[in-house]
């Protein structure tokens, strides 16, 4: 295996193996309102929409984890089975790896064999910064033929850059070469982060751009500035483990990041609410909170493995409807019309 490979093998493993969650789960923090008269039948709950264009069987989105190493293709094969069977979308995870070696393009363009809806490409941020413009516009038509993808996602991920023994932290300009990229690309670009979230801020920028919807990536499940500090502690490097450690809870929470989007942009731009999405209830939780569908990600890893990712979203979807039901949602506009409890931490 080569450095990448071996790199995403590891951010598998130890995923796996480790507690890598934040300290604190900030979808507890949102509360759905109990409804005693829902009055709607429980059949009669509809979770289908249309996103960018496309009809969805539910308002899910596998998130981008793997490819680049030969064990990727079963993971990313058992999550496109499992996006097939409900109609929903999927990422994979950032295609530079099968870039620099196309014999591993194969991990990635499995899903290519499966009818999902929606197909997500991905590359790094500061990827794109060192290439500039013309080769960024190669690479991402050569990224988006792998998978025959519908959106092509930027990470922003300089968090975990940053507390990364061989992270690349060059991020000046890198609003500018997204935005150059999404005014060029044929399909949608959106920015993806990947565990810190999304300011009010930084949404306002992005509202300014080519950029076409937002996946908020925030702080509450998986922190990969714990993964890092994982993974320093494999090659002994104490400099890196102890800036993971450091920075294992850093970041703007998903529920926050939803509002930040939806406020800063008045709700124009399409939010995908990935980050410590567990279960059903807290995907209705996203909804509540304004997103347009949920991102998941570490939930779906080991029953991926396990050959078990159908029925982990069985249950998601069964819990969804559930949460519907109880606040008399029969469709997923009623459901983002609910009351919500919530008071930002961060
Ligand atoms: C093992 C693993 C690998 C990941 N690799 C990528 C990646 O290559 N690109 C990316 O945009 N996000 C990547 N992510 C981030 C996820 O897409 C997601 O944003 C993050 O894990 C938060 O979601 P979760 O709390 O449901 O795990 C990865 C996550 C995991 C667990």
């Amino acid at each position: 295996m080569n450095q990448i490979e071996n790199r995403k093998d590891e951010h598998v493993r130890i995923s796996l193996e480790k507690d890598v969650s934040t300290n604190h789960n900030y979808w507890d923090d949102v509360i759905l309102i109990h409804n005693a008269l829902p009055e709607l039948n429980f059949e009669e709950i509809d979770l289908e929409i249309e996103f960018f264009k496309k009809k969805l069987g539910a308002p899910i989105i596998i998130s981008g984890m793997t490819g680049g190493y030969a064990k990727a293709k079963s993971i990313n094969e058992n999550l496109a089975k499992a996006a097939e069977n409900f109609q929903i979308g999927m990422g994979v995870g950032s295609q530079r790896a099968a870039l620099e070696s196309s014999e591993l393009k194969h991990t990635y363009s499995v899903v290519k064999d499966y009818d999902i809806p929606i197909r997500i490409a991905n590359i790094g941020a500061s990827q794109i910064v060192l290439w500039g413009h013309k080769k960024t516009l190669e690479y991402a038509n050569i990224m988006i033929d792998m998978i025959d993808a519908d959106i092509l996602a930027v990470c922003l991920n300089f968090l975990q850059e940053a507390v990364q023994f061989e992270g690349e932290t060059q991020a000046k300009g890198c609003l500018k070469e997204i935005d150059l990229l999404a005014k060029d690309l044929d399909i949608p670009v959106i920015v993806k982060e990947s565990g810190a979230g999304i300011s009010f801020d930084v949404a306002q920028r992005i509202s300014k751009t080519n950029i076409s919807g937002v996946d908020v990536g925030g702080l509450s499940g998986t922190s990969f500035a714990a993964i890092e500090h994982y993974r320093a502690e494999i090659y002994s490097n104490k400099l890196y483990s102890r800036v993971g450690e450091t920075f294992w809870n850093w970041g703007i929470s998903t529920p926050k990041s939803i509002l930040n989007v939806g406020e800063a942009t008045n709700w124009r731009l399409p939010i995908i609410a990935t980050g410590g999405i567990r279960n059903g209830l807290d995907v209705a939780k996203s909804l509540a909170l304004g997103a347009n569908s949920a991102g998941i990600a570490r939930a779906l890893l080991k029953p991926a493995i396990e050959g078990n990712a159908i029925s982990e979203i069985d249950i998601i979807i069964r819990e969804l409807k559930t949460a519907m039901f109880l606040t008399g949602s029969k469709n997923i506009a009623k459901m983002r019309e609910v009351e919500v409890l919530y008071e930002p931490k961060i």
